[in-house]
């Protein structure tokens, strides 16, 4: 059986994270060459690792998201070893103000996390977009969130995530006519390592047990949840969609 991205080159951001390995594994499997990103580059070499020994193809190239210079040479390197890319995928970001009363919203927290979630995922897309818009063909997937319809408590991640939204629409609304597809993903709560790196056991514990027990489904997300979901959009499933956000969310919030 063809494979749903045989041939195809995708640059995955945050590729060493606990979403993003998971969607390049996911890719590859699925027959991509995939190009992982991430400022981790001992994570994105064990990702890297992972998928030459499933029998796929996988490159490294680590930038700073939040540096224009960074991803601009990124994009170089990109154009210098594999040539082309078919498939974008935005995943790095993360929460990086503490919850905290509007009152309280600290400027470099705020600032910091508008850089790294929605500022990265502009940059990312304005230099895929050149790239894409050559060769006709482009398929674009942007990391936004649940909390893009809003969050007491994060108010700079929820407006970078609502933000990474609208830009989604107005992107797909301007590349359509190049053949280039643009959507989101909105993920509830994601079992990912780095909540009991940050938490704890004890906390991240209390805290996925009762986002569970409040999702219709019962439980959280898996980052295969996660990973197929953008699987869905970077294939020719999803060929005549764009400008959609898909939340994976186990119901939650309907
Ligand atoms: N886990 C969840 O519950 C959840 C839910 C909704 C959305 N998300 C989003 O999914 C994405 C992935 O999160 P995750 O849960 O896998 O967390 P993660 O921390 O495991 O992954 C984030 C990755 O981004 C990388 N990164 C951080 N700052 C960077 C920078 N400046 N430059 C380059 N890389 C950088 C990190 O090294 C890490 O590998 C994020 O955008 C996050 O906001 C996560």
């Amino acid at each position: 059986m063809r494979m749903k991205l045989s041939g195809k080159i995708a640059l995955v951001t945050g590729a060493a994270g606990g979403i993003g390995s998971s969607t390049a594994l996911c890719l590859a499997g699925e027959g991509a060459t995939v190009v992982l990103s991430d400022c981790d580059r001992e994570g994105c070499i064990a990702v890297q690792n992972q998928i030459l020994e499933l029998g796929g193809s996988a490159s490294v190239i680590t930038a700073d998201v939040t540096k224009e210079q960074e991803v601009v040479g990124l994009f170089a390197e990109l154009n210098a070893s594999v040539g082309s890319l078919d498939i974008l995928v935005n995943i790095a970001g993360g929460d990086r103000e503490p919850v905290a009363d509007v009152d309280a919203i600290d400027y470099d927290s705020m600032s910091r996390n508008l850089d790294l979630n929605l500022k990265s995922c502009i940059l990312f897309c304005r230099e895929a977009v050149r790239v894409m818009r050559s060769r006709r063909y482009g398929r674009i997937i942007n990391m936004s969130s649940l909390v893009y319809r809003g969050s007491p408590g994060q108010f700079s991640y929820s407006a970078a995530k609502g933000g990474i939204f609208s830009f989604t629409r107005s992107l797909a609304m301007a590349v359509g006519k190049d053949n280039i597809t643009v959507n989101a993903l909105a993920p509830a709560l994601v079992d990912v390592p780095v909540f009991e790196r940050v938490l704890g056991a004890e906390r991240w514990k209390a805290m996925s047990s009762d986002a569970a027990s409040r999702y219709p489904m019962q439980r959280i997300a898996t980052p295969d949840d996660v990973a197929r979901a953008a699987l869905f959009f970077a294939s020719d499933d999803a060929s005549f969609i764009t400008g959609q956000i898909l939340e994976i969310s186990g119901g939650a919030r309907l």
